[in-house]
Protein backbone atom coordinates (compact mmCIF):
# COMPACT_ATOMS: atom_id res chain seq x y z
CA UNK A 1 0.00 0.00 0.00
CA UNK A 2 1.94 3.55 -0.66
CA UNK A 3 0.64 6.70 0.24
CA UNK A 4 -0.62 8.03 -2.78
CA UNK A 5 -2.95 5.04 -3.21
CA UNK A 6 -6.65 6.10 -3.00
CA UNK A 7 -9.06 3.60 -0.98
CA UNK A 8 -12.34 3.95 -1.29
CA UNK A 9 -15.55 2.34 0.42
CA UNK A 10 -18.68 1.84 -2.57
CA UNK A 11 -21.84 1.20 -1.58
CA UNK A 12 -24.83 -0.16 -4.02
CA UNK A 13 -28.26 -0.62 -3.69
CA UNK A 14 -30.16 0.62 -6.86
CA UNK A 15 -32.24 -2.77 -7.11
CA UNK A 16 -32.10 -6.36 -5.66
CA UNK A 17 -28.61 -6.32 -4.48
CA UNK A 18 -27.28 -5.06 -1.35
CA UNK A 19 -23.58 -4.14 -2.02
CA UNK A 20 -20.50 -2.57 -0.46
CA UNK A 21 -17.00 -2.98 -1.85
CA UNK A 22 -13.33 -1.59 -0.49
CA UNK A 23 -11.58 -0.92 -4.06
CA UNK A 24 -8.30 0.52 -4.24
CA UNK A 25 -7.25 3.11 -7.00
CA UNK A 26 -10.63 1.90 -8.95
CA UNK A 27 -8.78 -1.37 -10.03
CA UNK A 28 -7.69 -3.59 -7.13
CA UNK A 29 -10.92 -5.12 -5.50
CA UNK A 30 -10.05 -5.51 -1.64
CA UNK A 31 -13.64 -6.71 -0.37
CA UNK A 32 -16.73 -7.13 -2.64
CA UNK A 33 -20.16 -8.37 -0.45
CA UNK A 34 -23.12 -8.76 -1.93
CA UNK A 35 -26.30 -9.71 -0.14
CA UNK A 36 -28.62 -11.10 -2.99
CA UNK A 37 -32.78 -10.45 -2.81
CA UNK A 38 -33.18 -13.09 -5.06
CA UNK A 39 -34.96 -15.50 -3.87
CA UNK A 40 -37.25 -12.86 -1.80
CA UNK A 41 -38.34 -11.58 -5.16
CA UNK A 42 -38.64 -14.76 -6.92
CA UNK A 43 -41.73 -15.62 -5.39
CA UNK A 44 -43.16 -12.89 -6.95
CA UNK A 45 -41.75 -12.86 -10.31
CA UNK A 46 -39.83 -9.73 -10.18
CA UNK A 47 -38.49 -7.47 -8.19
CA UNK A 48 -40.89 -5.71 -5.59
CA UNK A 49 -39.60 -1.99 -4.87
CA UNK A 50 -41.25 -1.72 -1.33
CA UNK A 51 -39.80 -5.02 -0.36
CA UNK A 52 -36.41 -4.08 -1.97
CA UNK A 53 -36.03 -0.73 0.20
CA UNK A 54 -36.90 -3.35 3.16
CA UNK A 55 -34.31 -5.27 2.77
CA UNK A 56 -31.60 -2.77 1.93
CA UNK A 57 -32.52 -1.46 5.22
CA UNK A 58 -31.85 -4.69 7.06
CA UNK A 59 -28.82 -5.74 5.10
CA UNK A 60 -26.68 -2.55 4.33
CA UNK A 61 -24.97 -1.68 7.84
CA UNK A 62 -24.43 -5.54 8.14
CA UNK A 63 -22.90 -5.44 4.23
CA UNK A 64 -20.48 -2.22 4.96
CA UNK A 65 -19.06 -4.19 8.25
CA UNK A 66 -18.37 -7.03 5.96
CA UNK A 67 -16.93 -4.88 3.39
CA UNK A 68 -14.41 -3.14 5.39
CA UNK A 69 -13.60 -6.14 7.80
CA UNK A 70 -12.85 -8.65 4.65
CA UNK A 71 -10.60 -5.66 3.32
CA UNK A 72 -8.94 -5.04 6.76
CA UNK A 73 -9.62 -1.86 7.01
CA UNK A 74 -11.44 0.61 8.92
CA UNK A 75 -13.95 3.64 7.93
CA UNK A 76 -10.85 5.61 9.38
CA UNK A 77 -8.54 4.39 6.33
CA UNK A 78 -11.09 5.22 3.41
CA UNK A 79 -10.09 8.05 1.08
CA UNK A 80 -13.74 8.51 -0.29
CA UNK A 81 -17.74 6.89 0.15
CA UNK A 82 -19.22 6.02 -3.41
CA UNK A 83 -22.94 5.21 -3.63
CA UNK A 84 -24.76 4.54 -6.71
CA UNK A 85 -27.15 7.63 -6.50
CA UNK A 86 -29.17 6.49 -10.01
CA UNK A 87 -30.97 5.10 -12.19
CA UNK A 88 -32.94 2.59 -10.32
CA UNK A 89 -35.71 2.25 -7.68
CA UNK A 90 -35.73 5.53 -5.79
CA UNK A 91 -36.37 4.14 -2.17
CA UNK A 92 -33.96 1.10 -2.91
CA UNK A 93 -31.41 4.16 -4.18
CA UNK A 94 -32.18 6.13 -0.68
CA UNK A 95 -31.45 3.45 1.16
CA UNK A 96 -27.88 3.20 0.06
CA UNK A 97 -27.36 6.93 -0.29
CA UNK A 98 -28.64 7.97 3.04
CA UNK A 99 -26.23 5.24 4.67
CA UNK A 100 -23.28 6.68 2.47
CA UNK A 101 -24.05 10.08 3.42
CA UNK A 102 -24.37 9.40 7.04
CA UNK A 103 -21.00 7.40 7.06
CA UNK A 104 -19.17 10.19 5.26
CA UNK A 105 -20.51 13.27 7.76
CA UNK A 106 -19.81 10.86 10.87
CA UNK A 107 -16.27 10.19 9.57
CA UNK A 108 -15.45 13.57 7.85
CA UNK A 109 -14.84 11.56 4.24
CA UNK A 110 -15.76 13.01 0.75
CA UNK A 111 -18.81 11.83 -0.78
CA UNK A 112 -19.09 10.66 -4.15
CA UNK A 113 -22.20 9.92 -6.30
CA UNK A 114 -21.96 7.31 -8.95
CA UNK A 115 -24.11 6.69 -12.10
CA UNK A 116 -24.87 2.83 -12.00
CA UNK A 117 -24.24 2.31 -15.85
CA UNK A 118 -20.86 4.57 -15.54
CA UNK A 119 -20.35 1.51 -12.54
CA UNK A 120 -21.17 -1.07 -15.26
CA UNK A 121 -18.81 -0.05 -17.48
CA UNK A 122 -15.95 0.67 -15.01
CA UNK A 123 -16.17 -3.15 -14.36
CA UNK A 124 -13.96 -3.82 -16.96
CA UNK A 125 -11.16 -1.93 -15.52
CA UNK A 126 -11.22 -4.53 -12.61
CA UNK A 127 -11.36 -7.30 -14.47
CA UNK A 128 -8.60 -6.22 -17.18
CA UNK A 129 -5.88 -3.91 -15.75
CA UNK A 130 -4.77 -2.76 -18.80
CA UNK A 131 -7.61 -1.43 -20.55
CA UNK A 132 -7.88 2.17 -20.93
CA UNK A 133 -10.50 5.17 -22.92
CA UNK A 134 -11.11 4.89 -25.49
CA UNK A 135 -13.03 2.24 -25.99
CA UNK A 136 -16.60 1.04 -27.14
CA UNK A 137 -18.78 -0.65 -24.49
CA UNK A 138 -22.31 -2.77 -24.70
CA UNK A 139 -23.79 -2.37 -21.66
CA UNK A 140 -27.06 -4.46 -21.77
CA UNK A 141 -28.51 -5.12 -18.09
CA UNK A 142 -31.67 -5.65 -16.41
CA UNK A 143 -33.46 -2.09 -17.10
CA UNK A 144 -31.12 -0.48 -19.78
CA UNK A 145 -29.42 -1.21 -23.18
CA UNK A 146 -27.04 1.39 -24.44
CA UNK A 147 -23.77 1.65 -26.29
CA UNK A 148 -21.66 3.78 -25.45
CA UNK A 149 -18.34 4.99 -26.04
CA UNK A 150 -15.86 5.54 -23.37
CA UNK A 151 -14.04 9.11 -24.85
CA UNK A 152 -11.87 8.91 -21.53
CA UNK A 153 -11.93 7.86 -17.72
CA UNK A 154 -15.73 9.26 -16.96
CA UNK A 155 -16.31 10.82 -20.61
CA UNK A 156 -18.91 8.84 -22.39
CA UNK A 157 -21.27 9.40 -25.63
CA UNK A 158 -24.20 7.10 -25.88
CA UNK A 159 -24.01 5.90 -29.61
CA UNK A 160 -27.48 3.83 -28.99
CA UNK A 161 -30.08 3.01 -26.23
CA UNK A 162 -33.25 0.82 -26.07
CA UNK A 163 -36.41 2.17 -27.96
CA UNK A 164 -38.75 0.02 -25.31
CA UNK A 165 -37.34 -3.25 -23.48
CA UNK A 166 -34.09 -3.56 -22.37
CA UNK A 167 -32.02 -6.55 -23.08
CA UNK A 168 -32.15 -8.23 -19.74
CA UNK A 169 -35.71 -7.46 -18.89
CA UNK A 170 -36.58 -9.29 -22.89
CA UNK A 171 -34.43 -12.03 -21.07
CA UNK A 172 -36.20 -11.83 -18.36
CA UNK A 173 -40.10 -11.60 -19.91
CA UNK A 174 -39.90 -14.89 -22.41
CA UNK A 175 -38.20 -17.01 -19.36
CA UNK A 176 -41.57 -16.27 -17.60
CA UNK A 177 -43.62 -16.91 -20.75
CA UNK A 178 -41.94 -20.71 -21.20
CA UNK A 179 -41.98 -20.65 -17.43
CA UNK A 180 -38.77 -20.64 -16.10
CA UNK A 181 -38.31 -18.24 -13.08
CA UNK A 182 -36.81 -14.73 -12.02
CA UNK A 183 -34.46 -13.50 -13.02
CA UNK A 184 -34.74 -15.48 -16.50
CA UNK A 185 -31.48 -14.74 -18.24
CA UNK A 186 -29.48 -17.13 -16.18
CA UNK A 187 -32.48 -19.77 -17.01
CA UNK A 188 -32.53 -19.32 -20.87
CA UNK A 189 -28.76 -18.81 -20.68
CA UNK A 190 -28.96 -22.70 -19.28
CA UNK A 191 -31.71 -23.88 -21.10
CA UNK A 192 -30.72 -22.75 -24.11
CA UNK A 193 -27.44 -25.47 -24.28
CA UNK A 194 -30.18 -28.18 -24.76
CA UNK A 195 -32.13 -26.35 -27.74
CA UNK A 196 -31.33 -25.37 -31.30
CA UNK A 197 -30.60 -22.09 -31.80
CA UNK A 198 -31.68 -22.39 -35.23
CA UNK A 199 -35.14 -23.72 -34.69
CA UNK A 200 -37.57 -21.11 -34.95
CA UNK A 201 -36.14 -17.49 -36.61
CA UNK A 202 -38.03 -14.80 -34.56
CA UNK A 203 -36.85 -11.49 -36.19
CA UNK A 204 -34.11 -9.28 -35.37
CA UNK A 205 -35.32 -5.27 -35.21
CA UNK A 206 -33.24 -2.37 -36.45
CA UNK A 207 -34.60 0.57 -36.11
CA UNK A 208 -34.45 2.90 -39.54
CA UNK A 209 -32.18 6.18 -39.64
CA UNK A 210 -30.96 4.78 -35.99
CA UNK A 211 -28.61 1.64 -36.51
CA UNK A 212 -27.03 1.60 -32.96
CA UNK A 213 -30.72 1.84 -31.46
CA UNK A 214 -32.06 -1.42 -30.18
CA UNK A 215 -35.78 -2.67 -29.71
CA UNK A 216 -36.42 -5.90 -27.87
CA UNK A 217 -40.19 -6.12 -27.45
CA UNK A 218 -40.87 -7.19 -31.27
CA UNK A 219 -39.10 -10.68 -30.60
CA UNK A 220 -40.87 -11.24 -27.19
CA UNK A 221 -44.20 -10.83 -28.53
CA UNK A 222 -42.87 -12.62 -31.24
CA UNK A 223 -42.39 -15.64 -28.65
CA UNK A 224 -45.42 -15.09 -27.51
CA UNK A 225 -47.19 -15.67 -30.65
CA UNK A 226 -45.19 -18.35 -31.56
CA UNK A 227 -45.99 -19.76 -27.90
CA UNK A 228 -49.94 -18.82 -28.23
CA UNK A 229 -50.00 -19.98 -32.10
CA UNK A 230 -48.78 -24.11 -31.16
CA UNK A 231 -51.88 -23.65 -27.97
CA UNK A 232 -53.96 -22.62 -30.50
CA UNK A 233 -53.08 -25.35 -33.25
CA UNK A 234 -52.55 -27.83 -30.44
CA UNK A 235 -48.84 -28.42 -31.85
CA UNK A 236 -46.23 -29.65 -29.30
CA UNK A 237 -43.54 -27.09 -28.88
CA UNK A 238 -39.82 -27.38 -27.22
CA UNK A 239 -38.91 -24.75 -24.80
CA UNK A 240 -35.18 -25.31 -25.24
CA UNK A 241 -35.90 -24.68 -28.64
CA UNK A 242 -37.89 -21.30 -28.32
CA UNK A 243 -35.32 -20.15 -25.51
CA UNK A 244 -32.05 -21.01 -27.87
CA UNK A 245 -33.69 -19.60 -30.73
CA UNK A 246 -34.55 -16.13 -29.07
CA UNK A 247 -31.54 -15.85 -27.33
CA UNK A 248 -29.70 -16.28 -30.65
CA UNK A 249 -31.77 -13.44 -32.44
CA UNK A 250 -31.17 -11.04 -29.44
CA UNK A 251 -27.03 -12.07 -29.59
CA UNK A 252 -27.46 -11.64 -33.18
CA UNK A 253 -28.76 -7.73 -32.60
CA UNK A 254 -26.47 -7.06 -29.58
CA UNK A 255 -23.13 -8.25 -31.66
CA UNK A 256 -24.39 -6.69 -35.12
CA UNK A 257 -24.77 -3.58 -33.50
CA UNK A 258 -21.75 -3.20 -31.79
CA UNK A 259 -19.76 -3.95 -34.50
CA UNK A 260 -21.46 -1.61 -36.90
CA UNK A 261 -20.70 0.86 -34.64
CA UNK A 262 -17.31 -0.17 -33.86
CA UNK A 263 -17.11 0.31 -37.56
CA UNK A 264 -18.19 3.48 -38.44
CA UNK A 265 -16.44 5.20 -35.83
CA UNK A 266 -13.14 3.10 -36.07
CA UNK A 267 -13.13 1.81 -32.66
CA UNK A 268 -10.76 -1.20 -32.05
CA UNK A 269 -10.91 -1.85 -28.26
CA UNK A 270 -14.85 -3.52 -27.28
CA UNK A 271 -15.89 -4.29 -23.98
CA UNK A 272 -19.34 -5.89 -22.49
CA UNK A 273 -21.06 -4.82 -19.30
CA UNK A 274 -24.03 -5.54 -17.58
CA UNK A 275 -26.29 -8.86 -16.37
CA UNK A 276 -26.40 -9.79 -19.76
CA UNK A 277 -23.06 -9.66 -20.81
CA UNK A 278 -22.79 -13.23 -18.10
CA UNK A 279 -24.64 -15.05 -20.98
CA UNK A 280 -22.58 -17.49 -22.46
CA UNK A 281 -23.91 -16.91 -25.86
CA UNK A 282 -23.19 -13.44 -25.65
CA UNK A 283 -19.48 -13.80 -24.27
CA UNK A 284 -18.53 -16.05 -27.15
CA UNK A 285 -20.64 -13.76 -29.87
CA UNK A 286 -18.85 -10.98 -29.16
CA UNK A 287 -15.51 -12.60 -28.37
CA UNK A 288 -15.50 -14.46 -32.19
CA UNK A 289 -16.68 -11.18 -33.72
CA UNK A 290 -13.67 -9.23 -32.43
CA UNK A 291 -11.25 -11.87 -33.12
CA UNK A 292 -12.37 -11.72 -36.69
CA UNK A 293 -11.97 -8.39 -37.15
CA UNK A 294 -8.64 -7.90 -34.91
CA UNK A 295 -10.00 -5.79 -32.02
CA UNK A 296 -9.37 -6.37 -28.58
CA UNK A 297 -12.12 -7.47 -26.75
CA UNK A 298 -12.66 -7.38 -22.80
CA UNK A 299 -15.29 -8.38 -20.47
CA UNK A 300 -15.51 -8.67 -16.72
CA UNK A 301 -15.94 -11.97 -14.73
CA UNK A 302 -19.85 -12.48 -14.32
CA UNK A 303 -19.45 -11.55 -11.04
CA UNK A 304 -18.66 -8.59 -11.55
CA UNK A 305 -21.63 -8.07 -14.37
CA UNK A 306 -23.85 -8.32 -12.12
CA UNK A 307 -25.17 -5.50 -10.19
CA UNK A 308 -22.10 -5.26 -7.16
CA UNK A 309 -20.39 -2.50 -5.45
CA UNK A 310 -16.77 -3.17 -6.86
CA UNK A 311 -17.64 -1.49 -9.88
CA UNK A 312 -19.25 1.44 -7.95
CA UNK A 313 -15.91 1.19 -6.25
CA UNK A 314 -13.94 1.94 -9.95
CA UNK A 315 -16.31 4.09 -11.36
CA UNK A 316 -16.37 6.29 -7.76
CA UNK A 317 -12.31 6.56 -8.13
CA UNK A 318 -12.42 8.03 -11.52
CA UNK A 319 -14.77 10.48 -10.69
CA UNK A 320 -13.10 11.22 -7.21
CA UNK A 321 -10.05 11.59 -9.43
CA UNK A 322 -11.89 14.30 -11.31
CA UNK A 323 -12.42 16.03 -8.60
CA UNK A 324 -16.10 14.99 -8.30
CA UNK A 325 -17.12 15.44 -4.75
CA UNK A 326 -21.51 15.57 -3.71
CA UNK A 327 -22.86 17.34 -0.68
CA UNK A 328 -25.06 15.83 1.97
CA UNK A 329 -27.59 17.11 -0.01
CA UNK A 330 -27.09 14.28 -2.27
CA UNK A 331 -30.52 13.02 -3.66
CA UNK A 332 -31.36 9.44 -5.32
CA UNK A 333 -32.12 10.49 -9.06
CA UNK A 334 -34.45 7.37 -10.63
CA UNK A 335 -34.00 8.19 -13.83
CA UNK A 336 -30.42 9.92 -13.95
CA UNK A 337 -28.86 10.50 -17.17
CA UNK A 338 -25.12 9.47 -18.62
CA UNK A 339 -22.68 11.89 -20.03
O1 LIG B 1 -26.96 -5.55 -14.32
P1 LIG B 1 -28.01 -6.29 -13.61
O2 LIG B 1 -27.59 -7.19 -12.48
O3 LIG B 1 -29.09 -5.34 -13.02
C1 LIG B 1 -29.54 -4.18 -13.66
O4 LIG B 1 -28.85 -3.14 -13.57
O5 LIG B 1 -30.59 -4.29 -14.33
O6 LIG B 1 -28.78 -7.13 -14.71
C2 LIG B 1 -29.81 -8.03 -14.41
C3 LIG B 1 -30.33 -8.60 -15.70
C4 LIG B 1 -31.58 -9.45 -15.52
O7 LIG B 1 -32.52 -9.06 -16.49
C5 LIG B 1 -31.07 -10.85 -15.79
O8 LIG B 1 -32.06 -11.71 -16.34
C6 LIG B 1 -29.95 -10.60 -16.78
O9 LIG B 1 -29.33 -9.43 -16.32
N1 LIG B 1 -28.99 -11.72 -16.81
C7 LIG B 1 -28.77 -12.49 -17.88
C8 LIG B 1 -27.84 -13.50 -17.47
N2 LIG B 1 -27.52 -13.27 -16.16
C9 LIG B 1 -28.23 -12.18 -15.77
N3 LIG B 1 -29.27 -12.43 -19.12
C10 LIG B 1 -28.87 -13.37 -19.99
N4 LIG B 1 -28.01 -14.39 -19.67
C11 LIG B 1 -27.48 -14.47 -18.44
N5 LIG B 1 -26.61 -15.46 -18.13
ZN1 LIG C 1 -27.15 -3.01 -12.96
Amino acid sequence: MKKEDVVVLAIESSCDETAAAVVVNGREVLSNIIASQIDVHKIYGGVVPEIASRKHIEKINQVIEEALSGAGRTLEDMDAICVTYGPGLVGALLVGVGTAKALAYAAGKPLVGVHHIEGHICANYIANPELEPPFLCLVASGGHSHLVIVRDYGEYEILGRTRDDAAGEAFDKVARAIGLGYPGGPAIDRLSKEGDPDAIEFPRASIEGAPYDFSFSGVKSAVLNYINGCKMKQIDYRTADIAASFQKAVVDVLTDHTMLAARDYGIRTISIAGGVACNGALRESMSRACDDRGYRFYMPTPLLCTDNAAMIGAAGYYEYRKGVRHGLDLNAVPNLKLG
